[in-house]
């Protein structure tokens, strides 16, 4: 989904902070910053014939389409982070066969928290790189990861920190990509079949591109990996097959599962 007819506002009463931020988000996403006027968000969208709203309050920025909020927070990840760091094994990283000081291409970033466990492990050596292609949720997410820091570990927030955000199709920013200029490629596009018990993934998906992944996007992907290429879906999913993913692996009693292909 495209930034277009979309409006940006405040809180009811913003700070010079949340005018500042909101003018960000409007120019990020070329769509108009409207005041807010004590209006309600509905009579908002009445006014400007919007399909959605980004607000700038002092608690956070959300985007506000259909009767769902949308907005970023790290809490996955830091659970994640959290039992990585007591030794359990994260099936993503081990699928990566992640390591310190590795470069990391997430071509699906969405909220951000795949790439903030992968931007965790690689460390400050490593490097991680994600792709969004729906603008709001990259400008959200962009401004989550940088500066996003309610009661969060140091080594949570750094890693956040770290994370450089590209907002455009992952297939484009593949091909201008040199031959082996990562060490994983990862996809996690949003399931052919979705599993509705995934709270995390229900507001994204009212800003999600979920268009099916493109065999053309691994193949790029393929020669972009110095190792890896690596693709989470549904267990059981024919995607894995589709795709050219043969090894597949995951927790035995996990929904999803994912796909390798080594080189
Ligand atoms: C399931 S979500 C990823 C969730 C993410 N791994 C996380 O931890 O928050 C899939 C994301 O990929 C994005 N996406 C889908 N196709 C894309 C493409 N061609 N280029 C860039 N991003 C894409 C979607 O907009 C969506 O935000």
């Amino acid at each position: 989904m495209d930034a277009a007819g979309y409006v940006v506002t405040t809180g009811r009463r913003p700070g010079p902070q949340e005018l500042s931020l909101a003018a960000w988000f409007a120019r990020r996403l070329c769509a108009p910053l409207v005041p807010r006027e004590n209006l309600s968000l509905k009579a908002l969208e009445e006014k400007y014939g919007a399909r959605g709203v980004l607000v700038v309050a002092q608690r956070r920025a959300s985007f506000y389409t259909g009767g769902v909020e949308v907005f970023f927070h790290p809490s996955m990840a830091k659970l994640r982070i959290a039992e990585i760091k007591t030794g359990k094994t994260d099936q993503m990283v081990k699928a990566m066969d992640l390591r310190p000081g590795e470069e990391v291409l997430d071509c699906t970033l969405g909220l951000g928290v795949d790439a903030i466990v992968a931007s965790f492990v690689v460390g400050p050596a490593g490097r991680v790189v994600g792709v969004e292609s729906s603008p709001v949720l990259a400008a959200l997410v962009e401004h989550g990861l940088g500066y996003y820091c309610d009661r969060l570990p140091r080594e949570v927030l750094e890693a956040m920190r770290r994370i450089e955000v590209i907002c455009g199709d992952h297939l484009s920013y593949l091909k201008g990509l040199p031959a082996e200029s990562f060490d994983v490629v990862y996809f996690d596009p949003m399931f052919r079949e979705p599993l509705h018990r995934s709270p995390a993934i229900g507001p994204l998906r009212a800003l999600a591109n979920d268009a099916p992944l493109a065999r053309q996007a691994v193949e790029e992907a393929v020669r972009v990996a110095r190792r890896r290429v690596v693709m989470k879906e549904r267990r059981g999913s024919r995607e894995f097959a589709r795709l050219g993913f043969t090894c597949v692996q995951g927790g035995k009693s996990s929904p999803v599962a994912y796909g390798v292909i080594e080189k």
